[in-house]
C-alpha cells in the first residue's frame, strides 16, 4: 500500500511537543510533506532555533511514521524555526518578537555578563538578536563586545524621522549610551531625563527584525525598570543572582517587582551566577564560595524554572574585559553552560508565548 500525506499527518498528530503539550499538527509545526515511494520527508517548524528538544522531536517523528504508517519508510525530518511572539500591537518596535529583561536586585551579580553571552549564544543558534544596554549610568556592553570606540550612524527615514543604526558585533545588534558619550565622562542623569534618554534609545533605533531583544537592566528596582515596562511590552524577565544570602534577598525583591499587579511581567526563570568556583588546575573541585543552592531555592520558592548555573571562572571575567564573550571561546569549559542557558531561556519564551496572556505595555496611572 502506498504512503499517503493523510497517513503521515495522522501519525504526526500523535507526536507531542513536550513543552507546549499539544501535537505537532495542531500546533501547525509541520510543513512541506513530500512522499516518493517509501521516502517520506517533511519540515518541522520549531518555535526557536535554540530548541533543546530538537533531537527528541525528530526521533519521535521517525518513530511515529515507522510504527503507524510503514515500518520500512525512509524518513527525512528537516528542522527549521519560526520564533513565536505574543505581541499584538506593533506600533512600537514593529519587527521585534520578544523582549526579555535581564535583571537582578543586587549589583555586580553578572547581569551584563549573562546578557552578552546569552545574546551571542542565541545568535549562534540562528536567532536574530539585539541588546539594549539599559544601564545608562554604567553601560557595560561597549566593553563586553569590544566596541568602545564605535559610533552609531544616524539616518533619516523617508518620512523624515531620525533613526540610529545599532552597532552589530558577533551577530548581535547593540545599542548603548556608551556609544554616544565617551566612557570617562560621568553622566549624571536625573530621573526623568534618564527615562527619556532610554526611551529614545529603544524606540529611535533601527532594530529591523529581531527574534529576541535582551534588555541589560541596571541593578535594583528603579525608575528605569518602570520606564522599560512602560515603554515596551516586555515578554518576560529573567532574574540573575549569586547564591549569597544578600544577593538572594535582593533578587527576590527584583522578582516581586515584576510580579506586582500593576507591572505584571512574567518571570521566565532564575539564573544562578558564580554558583561555585573551580580552579583551572583542579577541574574536578568545586568551592561554594558564595554558598550553595540559593538559586534553586529562590526558583522553587517562586515557582519558576532555574534556567542555569554558571560557575565563577576567571575566563568569564577575562573574556568580558577583552570584549569577546566567553561563549565564543570553544575551548572554554563554561561555553556549553551558556549555550544550555540560551536554550532554556528560548524554551521558556516559547512556552510563555503558547500559554500566557498577550504582552501589553504597562500603563501606570
Ligand atoms: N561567572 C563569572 N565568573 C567570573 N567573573 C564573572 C562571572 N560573572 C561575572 N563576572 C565578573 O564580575 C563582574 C561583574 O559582572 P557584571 O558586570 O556582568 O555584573 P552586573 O550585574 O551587570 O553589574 P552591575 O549591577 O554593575 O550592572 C565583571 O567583572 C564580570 O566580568
Ligand atoms: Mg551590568
Amino acid at each position: 500500500m502506498s504512503i499517503t500525506q493523510e497517513a503521515v499527518l495522522k501519525a504526526l498528530s500523535y507526536v507531542e511537543e513536550p513543552d507546549l503539550g499539544k501535537d505537532l499538527v495542531t500546533l501547525n509545526m509541520i510543513e512541506d510533506v513530500q512522499i516518493d515511494g517509501q521516502k517520506v520527508s517533511f519540515t518541522v517548524i520549531l518555535t526557536t532555533p535554540a530548541c533543546p528538544l530538537k533531537d527528541l522531536i525528530r526521533n519521535a517523528c521517525v518513530r511515529a511514521i515507522q510504527t503507524m504508517v510503514d515500518k520500512d519508510a525512509e524518513v527525512t525530518v528537516n528542522m527549521t524555526s519560526r520564533v513565536t511572539t505574543m505581541r499584538q500591537n506593533r506600533d512600537i518596535l514593529p519587527g521585534v518578537k520578544n523582549i526579555v529583561a535581564i535583571a537582578s536586585g543586587k549589583g555586580g551579580v553578572g547581569k551584563s555578563t549573562v546578557t552578552a553571552n546569552l545574546a551571542v549564544a542565541l545568535a549562534r543558534s540562528g536567532a536574530k538578536v539585539g541588546i539594549v544596554d539599559a544601564d545608562i549610568s554604567g553601560p557595560s556592553m561597549p566593553v563586553m563586545f569590544g566596541v568602545e570606540d564605535a559610533r552609531p550612524h544616524v539616518f533619516q527615514t523617508p518620512d523624515g524621522r531620525n533613526l540610529i543604526e545599532p552597532i552589530e558585533r558577533f551577530g548581535v545588534k547593540i545599542m548603548s549610551i556608551g556609544f554616544l558619550a565617551p566612557a570617562e565622562s560621568a553622566i549624571v542623569w536625573r530621573g526623568p531625563m534618564a527615562s527619556s534618554a532610554l526611551k529614545q534609545f529603544i524606540t529611535e533605533v533601527d532594530w529591523g527584525e529581531l527574534d529576541y531583544l535582551l534588555l541589560d537592566m541596571p541593578p535594583g528596582t528603579s525608575d528605569i525598570h518602570l520606564t522599560m515596562v512602560q515603554t515596551v511590552p516586555v515578554t518576560g524577565a529573567v532574574i540573575v543572582t549569586t547564591p549569597q544570602k544578600v544577593a538572594l534577598a535582593d533578587a527576590q525583591k527584583g522578582l516581586q517587582m515584576f510580579r506586582q499587579p500593576q507591572i505584571n511581567v512574567p518571570v521566565l526563570g532564575v539564573i544562578e551566577n558564580m554558583a561555585w568556583f573551580t580552579p583551572a588546575e583542579l577541574p574536578e573541585n568545586k568551592y561554594y564560595i558564595f554558598g550553595q543552592g540559593g538559586g534553586h531555592e529562590l526558583a522553587r520558592k517562586h515557582d519558576v524554572p532555574l534556567l542555569g548555573e554558571i560557575p565563577l571562572v576567571q575566563g568569564i571575567r577575562e573574556n568580558g574585559d577583552a570584549g569577546i564573550p566567553v561563549v565564543l571561546q570553544s575551548t572554554s569549559a563554561v561555553a556549553p553552560a551558556f549555550e544550555q542557558l540560551a536554550e532554556n531561556l528560548a524554551q521558556q519564551v516559547s512556552i510563555r508565548n503558547n500559554i500566557a496572556p498577550r504582552t501589553q505595555v504597562v500603563e501606570v496611572k
